[in-house]
């Protein structure tokens, strides 16, 4: 079962009927669904259930106005996983084999293109507005620069600041605009978007950290792939950062993640040292900055969510 699903009743039938059209958004291609439809099986949908539970966090907000631009979320967050998946040659995601390694990189550009068209094409149909289209335009620009800082500087260490750089722009700016997105399309005032999106920003930073110590030491028939991918790819993560300051052997890991060596030897040096749990650390620091950003107008059963999210962040296991 989805972690969502567990929040509360309105949760779990938003992601019923988030499932159902996510499935009709992809539908209007025979080709595009059958090559997409085992990608949409799995993923937590975080993105998508972060915008509706903030845009339901005060009042209900009609799903009309709500379902189209969650669809449009995940869509968007899906396009931009074929592509990343094109990028890295990764083989799996979400447990199924990936479009590249299916149909071939030509063809997996054209499949997160065809996404990513979809989406703005909900967004266009709901006017939705210019306000929301230059919130997902930014989120998308500050994707792609996330995504070309890191590959520009593959195999090379980045300091702390450049790390929280890339995760900003890679995750944190995202799940913000959710929340953010949230909070505009439910009319709330400018303090309560404000506030939505800081905790936003600061579940992302969590996610994105935790995701990247599930890379090393998750279970794989959980995460759906493989372990020591980033390593590999060149990505170099904060439990390496952290080890790198701490450990005896730093001058054998460097050389190990600048060269793309043994995953395992690396895996060895890191959890000789306080990296793991520096790591939960840091995260559970910015899931307690998250918590603190909460708005003090919304409904106790909504706050109650919210943290419920955040708190999975840190507890999850893919
Ligand atoms: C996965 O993260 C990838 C991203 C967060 C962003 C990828 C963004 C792009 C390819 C550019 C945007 C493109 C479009 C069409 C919107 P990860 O590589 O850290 O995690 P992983 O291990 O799951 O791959
Ligand atoms: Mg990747």
């Amino acid at each position: 079962m989805n972690f969502v699903a567990a929040l509360n009743d309105v949760a779990a039938k938003n992601l019923q009927v988030l499932e159902e059209q996510i499935r009709q958004a992809i539908a209007d291609d025979e080709f595009i669904f059958e090559a997409c439809e085992p990608l949409f099986k799995g993923g937590k949908r975080l993105r998508p259930m972060l915008f509706l539970l903030c845009a339901n966090s005060k009042d209900d907000c009609p799903a009309e106005r709500t379902m189209p631009l969650a669809v449009a979320l995940e869509l968007i967050h899906t396009a931009s996983l074929v592509h990343d998946d094109i990028i890295d040659t990764s083989k799996k995601r979400r447990g199924v084999e990936t479009a590249n390694s299916k149909y071939g990189a030509q063809i997996a550009v054209l499949v997160g293109d065809y996404l990513f068209a979809k989406a703005f094409q909900l967004v266009a149909e709901n006017n939705y507005g210019a306000q929301v289209q230059l919130i997902l335009s930014k989120l998308v620009k500050d994707l792609c620069i996330g995504e070309i800082m890191q590959d520009r500087s593959l195999f090379e260490v980045p300091t702390m600041t450049e790390y929280y750089t890339r995760i900003n722009l890679k995750t944190a700016i995202f799940l913000a605009s959710c929340c953010r997105l949230g909070g505009i399309v439910a009319d709330m005032d400018s303090r309560e978007v404000e506030n939505l999106t800081a905790y936003g920003s600061s579940v992302g930073l969590a996610f994105q950290i935790i995701d990247d110590l599930l890379d090393f030491f998750g279970d794989e028939k959980i995460t759906g792939k493989p372990n020591g991918g980033d390593l590999k790819s060149g990505v170099i993560t904060l439990p390496v950062i952290r080890a790198l300051e701490q450990s005896d052997e730093a001058p054998k890991l460097r050389a190990i993640v600048t060269t793309g060596g043994s995953v395992d030897a690396a895996i060895k040096i890191i959890q000789a040292t306080d990296a793991v749990d520096y790591c939960r650390t840091r995260a559970q620091a910015h899931i307690e900055a998250a918590r603190v950003n909460l708005p003090l107008t919304l409904k106790t059963s909504a706050v109650l969510a919210l943290e419920q999210v955040a708190d999975f962040i840190v507890d999850r296991t893919r």
